[in-house]
């Protein structure tokens, strides 16, 4: 049961929300979970990984491919589709030129029932649709799809409909590229063709082909598709899209089969538009050949593989469970768990919202899932800031600093796909400076951040090696260029920033800013003793003609002020100042608002000039830093900063449920980890800033529900040497179960009321130390250790 995401009947209101609940995915291509006769209007994607475009002056934005699950269905010539229900398809150009010799106006259709489903252990959608047709018979349309685990460049749709009357069926089904975009259109040049067709419809493959337009990379997407009970069929070309017409005759009670493999392939490696196009048609047409159940049986090995990897049982507590499994599946459909090219935007692969791109979300929020179940892929996506490097550095140079920043908003470059204008005014349309792109400077620290927590959980030092050495020393050469030194108080300082709380922009000395990039200067002293050790040459030409030394970052690193807690209150002061600023309460600022999506920072926002924050910011130093601070500070802090925070943010709840867990207060988190975790389930959050759209799925709370499962309430931590559990389940959780990776080894943990159970299996490396509690103790390849 507890793998079933399940909604019945129709509501067109809902239609947005469900694309992004109902999403599937393979790291490489997304696909929303909307249904098969939808179109652009409906919201429609099929998002590839790592492929931008940019029209005009507009932003910069993932392409949306052509829809190759494109499929209407004519029930004796009336469409069948959850709109049309009640209506006739008349008028419509596909069915008037099928020639069903009937007299269509007048004939009505009723929906019946409806339900769309998520199976999230196999990762495969599903709808079933019953209609009743004028002529009394009960129609069923069951979809089932997949985006192929096993063969990334695939998705796969087994179509099915059954009637309990005999009648006249037609599929139109096809390749639509009238797609849905923000600011587009990004693909030209579309041609259509169709290959092979000597062998009928089986293996005829068609395919839609275009290239971008700012960059002219080809894309293709091709699309084999089979019925089982055989009939006629026809293609259709039209100036944007490929489709082929079935004929059938259906029986009462026998069920007609269409199974489409679709692929898309893209020239994101510097293929030509034929190798692209040879290649999506071969895909399609050898996935068409291997039949359905081969392919979702492939399929579902590799999210078994996935599942138990990551799975976690929580007993007592179903809400809990189910919301925690699918916040995990929305991580692994999106993972790049085969390529170091591309990293997770802050949306998924769910639309071209927020220009698709990657922020600090992905180092802080998503990585330890990843970190903790499969490094590998969190590896993959520490190399896409290696193999972005090079856009960092020219954003450093373009205002003048040295070293690497990183781009706010990250694309496949690395260059910021940030504009200096992010946010529309609701009230003048006009739009709003913002200081994310040029202030927001704690995300190159952030990056080190990931770096080094990769190289500290897996104790292997390759990832410096490869580079991440080198993102370090730039992102700390960046800090020491940004850093100011306060010559009366003998201390650096970092001034005019913006922090993790976006309402407060161009603030001096943030506290969580400050921290962090005191880390990256650690970090980089370290990394680069690293290197020096296993690659000295590289080493040395890094330092060669650089005006900034190891010598200078240690005298920062020494030096550099961070706020500290007051010694009465225990306060940490979010930045200088910040407690003149009025104290409202957050209900006082709501009622001023006058517009629902009004933007409440920028220049003159409500929050602005107020203690409101967006969104978690000392809190987030306490937990990262949680070692730095007792747990009277932390208590102090959260009880100061929680009635102050918007929670503006998808980011934030999840941190307030950590450091609560952390200080023993576990019921005070669960509401907050309860929003984390359901928060694509429900479809509450935020849906505009100002007039922008930031709809889609919230993979930073995806993680950050895991965080706070298994780093809060299990109490989990490992350093690279040792694994500490310090576990405060909520009052509904009986016990909490889940496997992790440490230090090269499998673990499975068990955290229940009666004591911890922690077990390895036979083939682990070797044995780990473990702190439970007070007590210590080692976990031998093959032992089962319980404490009560
Ligand atoms: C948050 C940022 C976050 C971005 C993308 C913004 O609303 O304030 O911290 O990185 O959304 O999720």
């Amino acid at each position: 049961m507890s793998w079933i995401i399940r909604e019945s009947g129709f509501d067109p209101e809902r239609i947005a929300h469900h694309g992004n609940k109902f999403m599937i995915g393979n790291g490489v291509l997304g696909y929303r979970g909307t249904l098969e006769e939808f179109g652009k209007k409906e919201l429609t994607a099929t998002i590839v990984a790592g492929l931008y475009d940019q029209v005009g002056g507009k932003w910069r934005e993932p392409v949306n491919a052509p829809n190759g699950l494109d499929t209407k269905v004519y029930w004796n010539g009336t469409r069948l589709s959850v709109f049309e229900a009640g209506n006739v398809a008349a008028g419509d150009k596909a069915v008037n030129s099928v020639n069903v010799g009937r007299e269509l106006d007048h004939i009505r259709v009723e929906l019946v029932s409806h339900e769309q489903s998520l199976d999230l252990r196999q990762a495969v959608h599903r709808r079933r649709s019953v209609f009743r047709t004028a002529d009394g018979a009960e129609v069923a349309i069951t979809a089932e799809r997949f985006c192929s685990a096993a063969r990334t460049e695939l998705i796969v749709c087994r179509f099915t409909v059954e009637s309990s009357r005999d009648g006249e069926l037609t599929i139109v089904t096809g390749i639509n590229g009238d797609v849905w975009d923000i600011n587009g259109p990004h693909l030209v040049r579309m041609e259509s063709d169709v290959d092979g067709a000597e062998g009928g419809a089986a293996w005829e493959v068609v395919s839609l082909s275009a290239s971008t337009q700012e960059l002219g990379l080809p894309i293709t997407v091709s699309e084999a598709a089979e019925v089982a009970s055989g009939g006629e069929h026809e293609v259709l070309r039209e100036e944007l899209s490929v489709r082929r017409r079935f004929h059938l005759y259906c029986r009462a009670g026998e069920p007609v089969v269409l199974v489409k493999t679709v692929a898309v392939a893209a020239g994101l490696e510097g293929e030509t538009a034929d190798e692209v196009r040879a290649a999506a048609i071969q895909w399609a047409r050898e996935a068409g050949q291997l039949g359905y159940d081969q392919l979702l049986s492939e399929h579902a090995e590799y999210w078994e593989r996935k599942w138990s990897a990551s799975d976690i049982l929580v007993e007592g507590d179903e809400e809990a469970q189910l919301a925690l499994r699918y916040s995990m599946y929305q991580l692994h459909i999106i993972a790049p768990d085969r390529s170091e090219k591309v990293s997770i935007p802050a949306r998924g692969l769910s639309g071209q919202v927020y220009k698709g791109a990657v922020f600090w979300d992905t180092e802080m929020f998503m990585l330890p899932f990843f970190l903790y179940t499969q490094p590998e892929v969190a590896r993959n996506l520490m190399m896409y800031r290696v193999h972005t490097l090079a856009g960092a550095k020219r954003k450093a140079a373009e205002y003048g600093y040295e070293g690497a920043f990183y781009a706010w908003e990250s694309q496949e470059t690395g260059d910021d796909a940030c504009t200096l204008f992010n946010v529309n005014d609701v009230f003048t349309g006009r739009p709003m400076r913002t200081y994310f792109r040029d202030k927001q400077v704690h995300i190159s620290a952030d990056v080190a951040y990931g770096i080094w927590q990769v190289y500290a959980f897996t104790g292997d030092d390759r990832l410096l090696l490869d580079g991440g050495a080198e993102v370090a020393w730039e992102c700390a050469k960046f800090f020491y260029s940004y850093g100011y030194f306060n010559p009366r108080k003998q201390r650096y300082e970092i001034l005019d920033v913006t922090g993790p709380d976006e309402y407060h922009e161009r603030v001096n000395n943030n506290a969580f800013t400050n921290r962090m990039v005191k880390e990256c200067l650690r970090i980089a002293l370290d990394a680069m003793e690293i290197l020096k050790r296993g690659n000295v040459e590289r080493y040395e030409q890094l330092l060669a003609d650089s005006p900034i030394q190891p010598e200078h970052i240690r005298d920062m690193y020494e030096r550099l002020y961070v706020p500290e807690p007051d010694a009465q209150s225990r306060l940490i002061e979010q930045f200088d100042r910040y407690y003149t600023l009025e104290d409202v309460t957050l209900p006082q600022l709501k009622s001023l608002m006058l517009h629902p999506h009004e933007y409440l920072g920028g220049g003159n926002g409500l929050a602005t000039t107020t203690q409101i924050l967006k969104q978690a910011d000392v809190v987030l130093m306490l937990h990262l830093f949680k070692d730095d601070y007792n747990s009277a500070v932390k208590q102090a802090n959260w009880a100061y900063y929680e009635p102050r925070t918007e929670h503006g943010s998808s980011l934030s709840a999840c941190i307030y449920a950590l450091v609560a867990a952390d200080t023993g207060s576990p019921d005070w988190g669960y509401p907050y980890f309860m929003r984390t975790a359901t928060i694509d389930l429900t479809g509450d959050s935020k849906q505009y800033v100002g007039d922008l759209y930031i709809g889609g799925t919230h993979p930073a709370a995806n993680g950050g529900a895991w965080m706070a499962a298994v780093l809060g309430f299990a109490g989990l931590r490992y350093d690279g040497d040792k694994a500490v559990l310090r576990p405060a389940l909520p009052s509904a959780w009986q016990a909490i179960e889940f496997p992790v990776r440490l230090g090269g080894g499998s673990y499975r943990i068990r955290v229940s009321r009666e004591g911890v159970t922690i077990t390895a299996p036979r083939d682990n490396p070797a044995a780990l130390r473990f702190i439970v509690g007070d007590r210590e103790l080692t976990v031998a390849p093959g032992h089962e250790v319980h404490i009560a």
